[in-house]
């Protein structure tokens, strides 16, 4: 299996076939959506699920989505499905939302980690739609969680998609996963995730905010998702210590920013910075500072490249100044929550001051 970049709108079309054709051989391939990167197999073939965990390192009763072309049969991929399930797709799909069913008899349990659920999603982005359509004649699923290691910043980039899996070199050796390229993803951070499995006994609970916000989903289908409880289908995506780069990352609030900033630098320590604020006068600990967009759907955009830039920047510490709270902001704040799952212990622990 070869590399594929893509450059010109023929060049395309033949690396889409190329790619529809490793799929359906059992391959992986790595493909652009509107969210982020998805590391992609096909949905119906355990082996190839394996190889995805395999590839991520991540643990097999974790469930992945499977993404469908907007022709897609749901009634193939699920059983009981929720009128509001119906309402959500003609709303929101193609896009970046994922809704749990529950699984039909017939798909193989190794896409949901043995859960008796199934995820859904009809992404946008015309170069995985394109992939949809021929893969399997567009009668396939892709099972493709997001195309990073397990636990780390998802990529938006077909770059980051190399990076993550060792495969910057190999454009001229062969290499396990063929990538297609589509650019920068729009969206930045992944779907929104509802679960619609439990319409009965719970109603619809919301397993990960994104872009396509609970009251959005409420709009639709007349009840608010309820925040993830114990019972809902486990979630990767939904573990504290998530979307992490190497370097500790810690959220500062704005008002505390300078003080704090201060104290790292009588520590000794240096920080790759992301603020909101225009900042009167950046710290001299400050080795490399972004400023991050004010509007929320450009934050997202720029968000995973900021990390992966400040990660690079060799840094002791990154910061990011704290995001607004209200609801718009819920996926941005989960992903910032879960990069930096223990801020408080790094902070304490960077700016203490050596003892003399
Ligand atoms: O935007 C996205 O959703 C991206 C792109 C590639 O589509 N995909 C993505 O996949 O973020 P992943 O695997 O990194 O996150 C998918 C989340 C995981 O937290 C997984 O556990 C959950 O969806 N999930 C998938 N199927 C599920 C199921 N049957 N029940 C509960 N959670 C499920
Ligand atoms: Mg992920």
């Amino acid at each position: 299996m070869t590399v594929v970049s893509s450059n010109s709108a023929p060049a395309l079309v033949t690396e889409i076939a190329q790619a529809a054709a490793i799929l359906e051989a059992g391959g992986l391939v790595a493909f652009p959506t509107e969210t982020v990167y998805g590391l992609g197999a096909d949905a119906e073939n355990p082996d190839a699920v394996a190889a995805i965990y395999a590839a991520k390192g991540r643990p097999s009763d974790h469930p992945v989505i499977v993404h469908l072309a907007p022709e897609a049969d749901i009634g193939y991929w699920a059983s009981d499905i929720a009128p509001q399930a119906r309402q959500l797709i003609a709303a929101f799909w193609p896009g970046p939302l994922t809704l749990i069913l529950r699984r039909a008899p017939g798909i193989p349990a190794a896409v949901s980690g043995g859960q008796d659920t199934v995820g859904l999603r009809c992404p946008s982005h015309p170069v995985a739609q394109a992939l949809l359509r021929a893969f399997k004649g567009g009668r396939g699923g892709i099972a493709a969680p997001s195309a990073n290691k397990f636990g780390h910043v998802s990529p938006t980039t077909a770059a980051h998609v190399r990076e993550e899996f060792g495969l910057a070199e190999a454009a001229h050796a062969p290499a396990a996963i063929a990538v297609l390229d589509g650019g920068q993803s729009e969206v930045g951070i992944e779907s929104t995730i509802v679960d619609l499995s439990r319409m009965a006994s719970v109603g619809p609970v919301l397993l990960r905010p994104g872009q396509i916000s609970a009251a959005r989903i409420a709009e639709v289908i007349g009840l608010m998702p309820a925040a993830i409880d114990a019972r809902a289908p486990r979630a990767s995506g939904t573990l504290d210590a998530h979307y992490a780069p190497h370097t500790p990352v810690a959220l500062l609030a704005g008002a505390a920013l300078a003080s704090t900033l201060q104290d790292l630098h009588a520590a000794g320590r240096s920080v790759a910075l992301a603020h909101l604020q225009a900042l009167p006068a950046i710290s001299p600990c400050v080795r490399s500072a972004i400023a991050m967009p004010s509007a929320v759907d450009a934050y997202a955009h720029d968000l995973y490249a900021a990390l992966r830039q400040l990660d690079g920047a060799g840094a002791d510490l990154i910061v990011f100044e704290t995001p607004p709270a209200d609801s718009h902001w819920q996926g941005v704040n989960d992903r910032l929550r879960r990069a930096a799952h223990d801020s408080q212990g790094v902070l304490s622990r960077l700016s203490a001051r050596v003892s003399p």
